[in-house]
């Protein structure tokens, strides 16, 4: 009995943080693709009608121009956070910080490069 007690208690604590957190390919399949485009490069199926383009995340060049922190600024709060359009939304409602962590690693991996350079 006394074991069962602790095992139900162990899964309480353990279940929220096995799925609290999506990965990120995941994440910017459903929150970021409809602008940024299923492959990264800026062409999602919204851009016809903004005014703004999104950021091709694939342009190693630019993307090697923003720190790390300046990309997770950027996810978190939205484009005005870095003096970008307001058609950039802001996710920190929606994403936890480390699952926005765990985007800004991903769009180094679009990008191929890092801040400064490109791999
Ligand atoms: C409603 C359309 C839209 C959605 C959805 C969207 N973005 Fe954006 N995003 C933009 C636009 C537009 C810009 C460019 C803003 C500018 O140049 O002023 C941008 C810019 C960015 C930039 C800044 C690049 C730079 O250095 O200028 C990053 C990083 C980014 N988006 C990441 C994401 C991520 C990650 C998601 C999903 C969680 C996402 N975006 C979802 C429209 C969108």
């Amino acid at each position: 009995m006394r074991n069962l007690k602790y095992t139900l208690l162990a899964l309480l604590f353990a279940a929220p943080v096995t799925y609290a957190k999506t990965p990120a390919s995941d994440n910017y399949a459903l929150y970021c693709v409809q602008c940024h485009g299923l492959s990264g490069n800026g062409k999602g199926v919204n851009i016809r009608d903004m005014s703004v383009q999104p950021r091709d995340h694939t342009d190693a060049k630019a993307m090697a121009g923003r720190s790390d922190a300046e990309i997770f600024k950027v996810i978190k709060e939205g484009g005005l956070a870095i003096d970008k359009s307001v058609q950039m939304p802001p996710w920190g409602d929606v994403l936890s910080d480390a699952e926005i962590t765990d985007l800004v690693a991903y769009l180094r991996t679009l990008c191929q490069c890092v801040y400064g350079a490109s791999k």
